[in-house]
């Protein structure tokens, strides 16, 4: 007879080979062939902790510069309960942008952006929304419509900040870009919705890139909650829209053109998610790398110099109440090589975000379908590439082309089949915005610090101080 202690043995014995079973098949998944080099950290937490420490928002994330120098450019991890696999390998990173479709998002954000949403399921009618975005987005676009409407608000915006001495920027640029963005899309709004509209945002950064846990009290949750919100104004905006015949933005027309000529049709339902989608990513970005240009200005007085000299110009030779042209956008050469550093170095996130679709090749390795694909820009910070690239010098891109938003040494709007729809709008918002400041006297507070966990943040707010220039006179020009 077995005595009661051999059978618990037994239990316990059995118990810990079940666990470290787990625990092997935990470390070494499954893969058609050889692994890259990595470790999944701890079950299901995986290296989370470690990636989601912040750091200086100008330079890699010391978890990946540290994997780089143990395993070379790529490397398998495990990040909010997902397999992972890292790259700082710009022809890898290009690969993969070109051949895999899916884009790669942790469970948490893919619930954000709606299980139906158009750009996550089939390639057709992300193919056709990319066509749809881009008519309304495209260059042509910008210029003929949208310039306007960011030149007047920038001007108003920056004249109330003027007035009160202080400025934030984070929040000032995504009320711009979504009141901008709103008209486009949805037409005028009644002003109730479209407040509410702008202030809805304030509960989404907290949320984002957390485990996909939505229990009430937790990011997750603050931010669904939020999201239906944000659908309902939506919705609400465009049901009061067609019954009563008013006019739509430009984005509606074109989706209600092709439902009466019977060609590609989407559901309501379907077209909000994809407003939504659109504004989400537009105000996580922009106005981030806004704040934080703005802060690289601010610290470098040579920069700030040659910049007010820029603008003073512009200024200077304008004609009294005229807009801003597009003109005097492209003549911005300074601003947009300030720009275009501020991207560079404020990349130290991952641009191109797949979900690997077949097993991937890549030397004596294979990346298993289903995993998910982070490449790191790591080229903006080549040495070989970009002479001393930790240092914020807008002047090394003296005579380059500045209009490419993608090379092989520069990819920050990521590429291949998600390439950034919103690049050139951005560009030029922060453009007419960096204009409009700079004909006043501005500093960004001392205490402002640039930091990054996986989004940018800023501990010490994001306020500029903003007073009148004597050396300007800004009812001249304008
Ligand atoms: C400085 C500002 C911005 C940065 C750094 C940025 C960066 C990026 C990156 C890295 C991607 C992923 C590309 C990939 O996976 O290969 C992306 C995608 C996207 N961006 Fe931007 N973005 C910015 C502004 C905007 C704005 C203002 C809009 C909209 C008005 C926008 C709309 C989009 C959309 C819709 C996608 C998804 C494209 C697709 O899946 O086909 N972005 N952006």
């Amino acid at each position: 007879m077995v005595e009661g202690y051999e059978l618990w043995t037994v239990i316990i014995s059995l118990i810990v080979v079940k666990l470290f079973h787990g625990i092997y098949q935990w470390s070494y998944p499954k893969c058609n062939g050889k692994l890259p080099p990595g470790s999944m950290g701890f079950p299901i937490i995986g290296e989370t902790f470690e990636f989601m420490k912040s750091h200086d928002a100008f330079q890699l994330p010391e978890f990946v510069k540290k994997k780089i120098l143990r395993h070379g450019p790529f490397f398998r991890t495990s990040l909010f309960g997902v397999k992972v696999i890292v790259s700082t390998d710009i022809g890898l990173n290009m690969e993969i942008a070109k051949t895999n479709h899916v884009p790669g998002v942790p469970k948490s954000l893919a619930r954000l952006f709606g299980e139906n949403n158009l750009f996550v399921q089939s390639k057709e009618s992300h193919k056709h929304l990319r066509g749809l975005t881009m008519q309304f987005l495209g260059s042509q676009c910008l210029k003929l419509r949208i310039m306007q409407d960011i030149d007047l608000l920038a001007r108003t915006h920056m004249e109330i900040g003027a007035r009160n001495g202080v400025l934030d920027v984070k929040e000032t640029s995504s009320k711009i870009l979504i009141e901008c963005l709103a008209k486009k899309v949805m037409g005028e709004m009644e002003p109730k919705a479209a407040k509410e509209l702008a202030l809805i945002w304030r509960h989404f950064p907290k949320g984002w890139f957390r485990f996909s846990w939505n229990i009430p009290g937790t990011g997750v949750y603050q931010m669904m909650k939020a999201r239906k919100q944000m659908m309902n104004i939506l919705k609400e905006t465009v049901l009061k829209k067609r019954a009563s015949g008013e006019e739509f933005g430009e984005f509606f027309k074109m989706i209600f053109g092709e439902m009466e000529r019977g060609g590609e049709t989407m559901s309501l339902e379907n077209v909000i998610e994809y407003i939504f989608t659109l504004f989400l990513v537009a105000n996580e970005t922009t106005p981030s790398v806004l704040v934080a240009t703005l802060k690289l200005i601010s610290d470098n007085p040579k920069v700030m110099q040659e910049l007010k000299r820029e603008h003073e110009r512009i200024v200077r030779e304008k004609e009294k109440e005229a807009d801003l042209t597009w003109e005097d956008y492209k003549s911005m050469t300074f601003t947009q090589m300030v720009i275009n550093e501020s991207l560079r170095i404020t990349s130290t996130v991952p641009t191109v975000l797949r979900m690997i679709e077949h097993d991937f090749k890549v030397g004596d390795y294979t990346i298993p379908a289903g995993w998910i694909f982070m490449g790191y820009p790591n080229v903006h910070f080549n040495p070989e590439k970009y002479e001393d690239p930790l240092a914020f010098n807008p002047w090394r891109w003296k005579e380059k082309d500045m209009t490419a938003i993608l090379s092989k040494t520069y990819m920050p709007f990521g590429a291949g089949t998600r390439l950034c729809l919103g690049a050139e709008f951005a560009k030029l918002q922060m453009a007419i915005f960096i204009h409009h400041l700079c004909r006043y006297r501005w500093s960004m507070k001392t205490e402002t610090r640039v930091l990054r966990r996986f989004i940018l943040m800023f501990p010490g707010g994001c306020d500029v101080q903003i007073s009148q220039d004597t050396k300007v006179d800004n009812s001249v020009g304008y």
